[in-house]
This record gives C-alpha cells, sequence and structure tokens, in this order.
C-alpha cells in the first residue's frame, strides 16, 4: 500500500470509480452516493455517516493486488457486471487484479500469456461477471457427481471439486439477510438456529474467507473485519431516480436508500412457510413502496410501477416442482404470489434461511436463461439411483443432502437495475428476462401490459 506504483493504480481506479470531486477534501465520498445506471440514477447511503473509501474494504489485503472494492462496485450496486469488467480488460489488456486465475478464469490453470488467451480464459467473467467457486463435495455426501460435460476441459473441474460459476452478490442492504452466499454456506445461526442468525459472525467469518481466497491472502486482523463488516453493514443501496417515473420518492412514494434504511426486519419477519417465532402471520403485500401512485392521474408510468407493485404482491402463481417449498409442505400444487418466496418487507428477499430450487440450475435450461459455457453436471442420488443434471449443485454441496441439489437462497430485490445479469449465474440478461423465466417456468400467460408493469416495478426498486 505505500510503494508509489500500487498508490497510483488505487487512486485511478477510485477516480474512475467514483470521479474525481468525490476525492476533493478527503476520503469521505458524499452521502448518500448518487451514480447514472441504465434507467435513472442509483444511490447508496450509508448510515456510517458517509462512504470512506480508507477502509480496510477498498484496501489491498492479500498478495494478488485484489480488495473487496475489485468485485463489489458501488456504482453497479455494490457487485460487478459485465460492462465493469470490460472496461478493465480494455483499460489494461486483462491484467487489472480481476484477472486472476484463482477464481476469475474459466479454469485456474488457464493458458493467460496473451491477450487473445487472457480474453478466452476470462470469457464469462467478461460475459456475464461470474466469478469460479470451487465447493469440495463433503465426505459424507448422499450423492455422486457422476458425469461433467465441461465446456473448458478444466483439469481441477472433479467430481469431488466441482467449480460452479456465480455472480457476486450485493455487499449493501445486508441487515435484512437470514442466510449469507448463494448457498448459505457463510451463515452462523442464531440463538435459536434457522430462526435466526448471528449476522456480525456471519459477515466476519465471511470477510476472512474473502481474503485468503479471493485475495489470496493471510487473514486480515481482527480490527480490519471489525471495520470491513461495520462499514458493509451500514450501506443501504436502491433505485433513487427513474427516466420516466422521476424522483422515486415523489408524490407519496417511498423509493430509494434512505427509506429502505429504516425498514424494520428480523428473520422470520412475514414468514410464508409458517415458522415464524414471533407467531406473526404472512402477508402477501410485501411491497408498498408505490402504493400511492395508484390512482395518479396524468401519470401513466409512474401507475405502471404502481400496477407492477400490485402484480408482484398478488399475481396468483401455482407454484409446482420447487424443493424446499413443494415437498417440505407436501403440496403438489401452492397457489401462491411472487411474494410467497421474496417475502420481506420492501427488500424482497427470502425472510427465512430456506433455500429454494425454482429451476434456474435445471439443464436443459428455460428457453429465457442463457447458460451457455457453464458445466453440466450429472447427480446421482445414491439411496435411490435417481438422476439430474444441473448447472449447479447449490445447497447440496454443503448439507451433502440430495434433496438440496439446485437450491439457492432469494435474494434482496433492491438495485436491481444497475446489476444485470440476473439470478446466481447470470442467466437473465435483462429484468423482463427473469420475468420471462418466471411466465415460462409456472405457465402464467402473462400478458404484454403485465410483463412491462412488473419490470417497470423491478427497474424501480
Ligand atoms: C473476485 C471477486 C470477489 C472479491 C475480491 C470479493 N468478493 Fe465478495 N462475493 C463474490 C462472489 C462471487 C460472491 C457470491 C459467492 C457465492 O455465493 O457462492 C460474493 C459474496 C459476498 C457476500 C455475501 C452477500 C450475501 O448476500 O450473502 C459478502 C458479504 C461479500 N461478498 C463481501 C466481500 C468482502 C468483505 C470482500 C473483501 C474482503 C469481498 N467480498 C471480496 C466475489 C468477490
Ligand atoms: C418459488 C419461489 C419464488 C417465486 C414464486 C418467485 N421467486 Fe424470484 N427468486 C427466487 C429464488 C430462489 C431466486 C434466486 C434464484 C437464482 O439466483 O438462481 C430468485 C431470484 C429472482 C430475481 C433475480 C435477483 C438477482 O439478484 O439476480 C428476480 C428479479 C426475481 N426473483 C423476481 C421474481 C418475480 C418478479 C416473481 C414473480 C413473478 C418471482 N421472483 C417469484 C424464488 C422465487
Amino acid at each position: 500500500m505505500c510503494a508509489s506504483p500500487v498508490t497510483t493504480v488505487a487512486l485511478s481506479i477510485a477516480m474512475v470509480l467514483f470521479g474525481s470531486i468525490s476525492l476533493l477534501g478527503g476520503k469521505i465520498l458524499p452521502n448518500p452516493l448518487n451514480t447514472p445506471d441504465a434507467t435513472g440514477v442509483l444511490s447508496t447511503y450509508s448510515t456510517a455517516g458517509g462512504i470512506d473509501i480508507s477502509n480496510p474494504f477498498f484496501q489491498n489485503l492479500g498478495t494478488n493486488g485484489r480488495t473487496c472494492n475489485t468485485c463489489h462496485i458501488s456504482s453497479s450496486a455494490w457487485t460487478i457486471t459485465p460492462a465493469d469488467v470490460q472496461a478493465k480488460f480494455a483499460a489494461t489488456q486483462g491484467t487489472e487484479p480481476i484477472f486472476r486465475t484463482n477464481d476469475g478464469s474459466n479454469c485456474p490453470s488457464a493458458d493467460v500469456s496473451t491477450v487473445s488467451a487472457r480474453r478466452q480464459a476470462y470469457s464469462q467473467l467478461l460475459r456475464k461477471a461470474l466469478i469460479r467457486v470451487s465447493v469440495q463435495v463433503p465426505a459424507n455426501a448422499k450423492f455422486q457427481i457422476i458425469d461433467i460435460q465441461d465446456p473448458y476441459n478444466c483439469p481441477e473441474t472433479t467430481a469431488t471439486n466441482p467449480a460452479l460459476y456465480r455472480r457476486p452478490l450485493p455487499v449493501a442492504n445486508l441487515g435484512f439477510l437470514s442466510t449469507i452466499m448463494w448457498d448459505g454456506r457463510e451463515t452462523v445461526f442464531g440463538a435459536i438456529p434457522k430462526k435466526s442468525i448471528d449476522l456480525v459472525q456471519s459477515l466476519r467469518n465471511q470477510a476472512t474467507h474473502a481474503t485468503t481466497g479471493h485475495a489470496q491472502g493471510v487473514p486480515p486482523s481482527p480490527e480490519q473485519v471489525s471495520q470491513i463488516v461495520a462499514f458493509e453493514t451500514g450501506l443501504y443501496t436502491a433505485q433513487i431516480k427513474d427516466q420516466l417515473a422521476g424522483d422515486l420518492t415523489a408524490r407519496g412514494a417511498t423509493g430509494g436508500p434512505v427509506n429502505l434504511s429504516q425498514q424494520n426486519f428480523f428473520v422470520g419477519i412475514n414468514d410464508s412457510l409458517g415458522g415464524d417465532p414471533s407467531g406473526n402471520t404472512f402477508t402477501p403485500r410485501v411491497f408498498n413502496l408505490y402504493n400511492a401512485w395508484k390512482n395518479l392521474t396524468g401519470s401513466p408510468y409512474r401507475q405502471s410501477v404502481a400496477r407492477g407493485e400490485d402484480l408482484f404482491n398478488t399475481l396468483p402463481i401455482p407454484i409446482t416442482g420447487v424443493a424446499g417449498l413443494n415437498d417440505a409442505l407436501g403440496q403438489q400444487v401452492i397457489m401462491g404470489t411472487c411474494t410467497t418466496c421474496h417475502d420481506s418487507p420492501n427488500a424482497g428477499n427470502h425472510s427465512f434461511s430456506v433455500p429454494l430450487a425454482i429451476g434456474t440450475t435445471a439443464y436443459p435450461a428455460m428457453p429465457a436463461l442463457d447458460v451457455a459455457g457453464l458445466p453440466v453436471y450429472t447427480v446421482q442420488c445414491i439411496a435411490t439411483g435417481e438422476r439430474v443434471r444441473v448447472t449447479d449443485i447449490g445447497r447440496a454441496l454443503i448439507s451433502g443432502n440430495c434433496e438440496d441439489v439446485g437450491k439457492l437462497k432469494g435474494p434482496v430485490l433492491r438495485a436491481l437495475t444497475a446489476r444485470a445479469p440476473y439470478f446466481h449465474n447470470g442467466g437473465a440478461a435483462t429484468l423482463g428476462d427473469a420475468v420471462e423465466f418466471y411466465n415460462q417456468r409456472f405457465s402464467l400467460s402473462l400478458t404484454a401490459q403485465q410483463k412491462a408493469d412488473l419490470v417497470a416495478f423491478l427497474q424501480s426498486l
């Protein structure tokens, strides 16, 4: 951190990410921090009084030049997008620290000796901003991987060490989490297992593993870990302005990150599965940000956003074949809504630690999803001999259980427009594709107007 070349690189990256004005007069960025995105303006509000870029989150704590900020960028809702990655590649010919073979390339032993070799080696990162996550099959697993169709013929991708290609999750709005990581592997449960989590301890472990893994370093000091966790848990991010709807806090609307920072949450706050420790009953009316726009005359687009919110809360969905839901409740068809799974008030993640297999890992994939370039695993359950083909094994790699194959968490649905593509593997290129996935998966027969309303709503989150 003291050598001048490193400082220059860090500074120039900071200038690219935040613009030069933000560095005037110190290391605290404006609060809230507003940045343009595809459909308007994204805003991040820090309850810690500002985004302090001297926090260890922005420091090189490992050995490969990476920081947390390498993969979690404010203007992309604290994840990364293909555009971010492509800009880094163009600026450095594929040598910026995100381009490291430990988990940035399709295969750790890929040839990265020339620019064109790097373009190929990092193709999943460049196309969909996917990181290679390798999780060992647990020793006691009740399943086996019996076949791998690997487009990269990667020697490091094996039946005991499969590779999953996943989108970085946003490092903001963390206070709403009921589980950490797509497969929940960093979740430390609290006093009542599954019904409470120790968020701070979960995030401490996560930050340590991110430094030893992604950044190939020694574990950060307890003080550095505390600073990272304090920094990230203070961040709230959401869309604040839409090109067509305008200010998302106008005329009674309650969008944006400042309102979000005041939203109450606890694990199971609105549990659709009926396990709420406090005895709360479930309400499908999960989002109420744009209720006030329902009857606004002269603002057709604002009404579309409000209709989309209504559809999200109330559109009947015959939910079938979702492992973790239909099997858990013993019901072949559950008449639900989007909010059966996205049930945390105004945050939209699953309020309970219940990973679900909704069909995004299934192979062949729904036509709305693009899974080209992902390895396909044939997983066989030892007890029953039953086989499934999937592009991500999900929670089963943590639990070892057959019934957990393909299960992933329902993520927070805020600040979506700044962070395409969607789902754990970036399979949906746009929010329209994500809506189309549900249309196909649950045979919804949505009209063009309903799809447009849902997209207008999702873009305003
Ligand atoms: C090389 C890219 C990369 C770097 C560097 C990186 N992350 Fe991540 N981060 C990811 C990916 C990919 C995931 C999701 C992986 C999964 O779920 O399997 C993730 C997930 C997370 C999550 C989980 C959020 C949730 O909703 O569960 C947190 C928190 C996080 N990262 C914080 C950090 C911190 C803190 C650092 C620095 C110490 C860091 N990350 C460095 C790629 C990165
Ligand atoms: C049966 C449970 C369930 C239902 C019903 C459901 N979702 Fe999801 N949703 C999930 C899960 C689980 C994920 C994560 C899946 C993945 O990443 O592969 C997800 C992910 C998403 C994402 C991507 C978020 C991101 O960060 O990439 C969007 C957008 C979304 N859902 C919107 C909707 C909409 C709109 C509806 C209603 C039409 C809906 N969901 C209904 C469980 C559900």
